[in-house]
């Protein structure tokens, strides 16, 4: 049997990894700054994810959500200290696209009503729901798409509320993430944060913060909205949650209600993804990674701000879009065969999207500065 050919694939084949590092099949070494889409959050095989995860694995792999779990209350309670949501509850599922699916259907069972805002840009995810509020008609299949689902410009307040008023009382959700990722480092503003908040509040509509790809200390906060003073309805999250494993979840308000059956997967929440999540909490905290994030973020910035070809730098911790002045693609690539870094892109053909594991250190950092340095300054 052949693969599904879905990806471009580089001719690299990586079989080993550690800290921020990969080794390949024929022992070349490669300095990873993007994660593998952001997921690598404390680092490849960090020590003690692997003694938590090979641990767990000689006591219990799996059992089915149908028994009592005390390795999802430690999760939940460690999530609830770090990221300051205590009072909020958890439901575990295994993916970002799975979280934000859950989160729209529960806003919907919430409230009762059909509509979604969602904004230019984006990107939510694959699967039903999640792909409709996503950004982009190439991955909208037609059995996902419905004139339900209704886009706002990023940042356009005044548009936001026309469409709450053309569509008063339908409004279920509206969603948005913490920083846009895939759409090249794009930030919210204050104003449009603040009004969110007052609008949702104003027409009972939840509202959804993805922090799939800007939490999990990324951003240099916890949160990536937590640089603004805003609690969403919703928040959910993936990637960086497991540095790996398959794993996501939903934070949920205290205002909604859980009832059996409501929710529900197979695999969410099982013994090993929990040991892994709380593997990565464990590290997040006790190696203050949230303030080596911002320390090591702002290094690159000041570092790179004034190499040529960088038009602009949008960041928030070590979640860096770099807007070059022509497309990003030669660049990543010479930094990749070249010099053995890997780097990201985005829907912005632009933009150079940095997003490496949050315990990079400076003298690692140095390695991707200096590349950067050799291809734009010459
Ligand atoms: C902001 C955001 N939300 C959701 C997703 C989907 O996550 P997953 O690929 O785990 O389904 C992604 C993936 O890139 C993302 O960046």
């Amino acid at each position: 049997m052949n693969l599904f050919q879905v990806y471009p694939l580089f001719n690299i084949n990586p079989v080993k990894a550690e800290g921020s590092f990969l080794w390949d099949d024929k022992g070349e070494k490669y300095l990873d700054f993007y994660g593998g889409h952001a997921v690598i959050s404390i680092g490849h095989n960090h020590p003690h994810y692997q003694n938590k995860l090979k641990n767990q694995l000689e006591k219990i792999s799996f059992y089915s959500n149908s028994v009592q779990n005390d390795l999802q209350t430690e999760l939940a309670e460690k999530l609830g200290e770090i990221s300051g949501y205590e009072n909020y509850s958890l439901f575990l599922c295994n993916s970002g696209a799975e979280a934000n699916e859950n989160a729209l259907k529960l806003a919907s069972f919430h409230n009762g009503k059909k509509k979604v805002i969602y904004f230019s840009g984006s990107f939510h995810g694959r699967t039903s729901a999640a792909v409709s509020v996503t950004d982009n008609p190439k991955i909208v299949a037609p059995v996902n798409f419905s004139d339900r689902f209704i886009k706002c410009e990023w940042n356009n307040v005044a548009q936001l509320k026309q469409l709450l008023a053309e569509n008063q009382g339908e409004i279920s959700s509206v969603i948005i993430e913490g920083i846009q990722g895939v759409g090249g480092i794009i930030l919210p503003t204050e104003e449009m944060i603040q009004a969110l908040k007052k609008l949702c509040a104003e027409n009972d509509v939840v509202l959804i913060m993805d922090e799939v790809q800007s939490g999990y200390g990324r951003s240099g906060k916890f949160f990536a909205h937590q640089e603004f003073d805003i609690q969403p309805d919703l928040i959910t999250v993936a990637k960086g949650m497991g540095n790996g494993f398959p794993m996501g979840g939903v934070l949920i308000s205290p205002k909604f209600k859980a009832s059996n059956g409501l929710l529900g997967t197979t695999f969410g929440g099982n013994h090993l993804a929990c040991a892994a999540g709380i593997a990565v909490l464990e590290v997040i905290k006790n190696e203050n990674l949230i303030e080596n994030s911002e320390k090591i973020g702002s290094y690159i910035e000041s570092e790179i701000q004034n190499f040529n070809h960088i038009k602009s730098i949008r960041r928030r911790g070590l979640m860096i879009g770099i807007e070059l002045d022509q497309p990003c693609a030669e660049i990543r690539s010479d930094l990749l065969t070249k010099h053995h870094v890997f780097t990201g892109n985005s829907n912005d053909a632009n933009v150079l999207r940095i997003l490496p594991s949050i315990n990079i250190t400076e003298k690692e950092a140095d390695i991707f500065i200096g590349a950067l340095k050799s291809i734009l300054q010459n």
